[in-house]
């Protein structure tokens, strides 16, 4: 089975690694030259654990290739995905279906005989359908369906939920596509990984509703930390006690600094426009935003309390940026909401990132200055801010910590540590909803 991937991303580069995995043959299509250059030089230009080796293995296998000649690639094609971005829309916070459209424009002319499309890009509701019609409007005689088939991976994990998934999502408008999709992922069913079919409409909304969902979890949780501070709760035991409900769960109930990345920020907004345009109301979503908002907003004031009242002059050693451990990716991260409010009021920030670092330059203020290693980020501190659980920072030496700070403010914003063993070590230590 022939399969193109439009765009190299996030999304792109793990899917079309993992199909090549299945047995297809491959070819991913970027617009971006030096992305392509990379890849066939062997590089990766994410950092993603174990992606490196599975493109190697596919590779040389002779399965995956990486072009940006893509009239060539989808003109063998049996199915297409596209897999570009979808970034919230400046001014009104809706998907930009630029790229996605822009894609389906590029494909059309080059498609010959019976080829489904794929969306893989995370689309509202009714995107299928407009690219089937530009297909159509673009080459009347394409033989062509199209189909729905959103991407549940989290970054960090994103080979082990692509090869291992809850589920597969079909969205389909015909039994040929469903045989063709169903047999691209047949080696799924060795694991028995459900294949869930559904019409267009239902599987676009279902990555909406269920980004949604996992990002008002997040958003209910850190709420009731801020509750548990008032009351003297801690909320580690409050989400445990939740969790083991197996109605409710307990992933997804870790409070901290707000939820970031590439996905829940844009896909909230993106569900809230929506509803908006069809007229509905989406008041949960709406207050999940909000909060997480708030969220973000009250780490800085935790910061500034922890600092006596004011950072200004204040050393503040900074232990992660990305939006979350095992991923360089910066989107949305919760620093780029946190750091500059503080860089505003006078604090010098000294940042460490294992993989972050040459992302973060780009978008936080230049005065952020950045350290190689953990220790000397630390050194004459004033406050640490544990900002991204990376394994790194899960067991610092504590003593040394505290012995190379000329502070002793310890704000933990992921509950990475025990309060009683931080005052033990001598900090004055600060954390989320304990
Ligand atoms: P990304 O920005 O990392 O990658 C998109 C790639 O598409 C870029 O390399 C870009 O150069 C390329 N591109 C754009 N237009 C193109 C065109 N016409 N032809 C060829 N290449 C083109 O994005 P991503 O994070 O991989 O996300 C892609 C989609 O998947 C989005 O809709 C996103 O919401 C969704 N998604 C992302 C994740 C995630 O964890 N990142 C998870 C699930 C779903
Ligand atoms: C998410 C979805 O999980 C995935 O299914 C979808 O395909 C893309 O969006 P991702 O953004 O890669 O994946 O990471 P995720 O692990 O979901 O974390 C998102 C954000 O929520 C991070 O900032 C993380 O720190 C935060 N989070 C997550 C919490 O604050 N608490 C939690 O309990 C879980």
């Amino acid at each position: 089975m022939n399969v193109v991937m439009i765009g190299a991303g996030y999304v792109g580069l793990v899917s079309g690694a993992c199909f090549s995995e299945f047995g297809a043959n491959v070819v991913c299509v970027d617009l971006n030259q030096e992305r392509i250059d990379a890849l066939t030089a062997g590089q990766i230009p994410i950092y993603e654990p174990g992606l490196s080796s599975l493109v190697t293995r596919n590779r040389e296998a002779g399965r995956l290739r990486f072009t940006t000649a893509l009239a060539e690639a989808v003109t063998e094609a049996d199915l297409v995905f596209i897999a570009v971005g979808t970034p919230t829309r400046r001014g009104d916070g809706h998907a930009d279906l630029g790229y996605v459209y822009a894609a389906a424009r590029d494909i059309a002319p080059h498609l010959r005989g019976y080829t489904v499309v794929v969306d893989k890009s995370t689309v509202p509701v009714g995107t299928a359908a407009q690219v089937r019609r530009i297909i159509a409007e673009t080459n009347p005689g394409a033989d062509f369906d199209v189909a729905s088939n959103p991407e549940f991976l989290r970054e960090g994990a994103a080979i082990s939920d692509f090869l291992r998934p809850d589920r597969v999502v079909l969205g389909v408008e015909s039994s040929r596509a469903e045989s063709l999709l169903r047999e691209l992922y047949r080696p799924l069913n060795l694991i028995e990984a459900p294949i869930l079919v559904t019409d267009l409409e239902s599987a676009e909304l279902i990555k909406y509703a269920a980004n949604a969902f996992l990002a008002t979890k997040i958003s209910f949780i850190n709420e009731i930390s801020q509750l548990c501070e008032a009351v003297g709760a801690d909320v580690h035991a409050v989400a445990r006690g939740m969790g083991l409900d197996g109605r409710i769960g307990k992933k997804f109930l870790h409070a901290g600094p707000g939820y970031g990345g590439s996905c829940f920020p844009k896909d909230t907004l993106a569900l809230v426009r929506t509803a908006q345009e069809y007229g509905v109301s989406s008041r949960i979503v709406e207050s999940v935003v909000e909060v997480n908002a708030a969220q973000k907003a009250r780490m800085v004031q935790k910061v500034r309390h922890a600092l006596d009242g004011s950072e200004a002059g204040k050393r503040i050693a900074v232990l992660g940026l990305t939006f979350k451990p095992e991923t360089d990716d910066m989107r949305d991260a919760p620093a780029l909401s946190i750091l500059p409010p503080l860089v505003d009021k006078g604090a010098v920030i000294v940042a460490h990132d294992p993989q972050g670092m040459r992302e973060a330059k780009a978008l936080l203020p230049d005065s952020v200055e950045y350290a190689d290693d953990i220790y000397t980020a630390i050194e004459g501190a004033d406050a640490v801010v544990l900002l991204t659980e990376w394994n790194a920072y899960r067991g610092l030496d504590l003593p040394r910590v505290k012995a190379s700070m000329r502070g002793d403010a310890f704000i933990d914003l992921r509950n990475v540590y025990e309060p009683k063993m931080m005052a033990e070590y001598g900090f004055r230590y600060t954390c989320v909803g304990r």
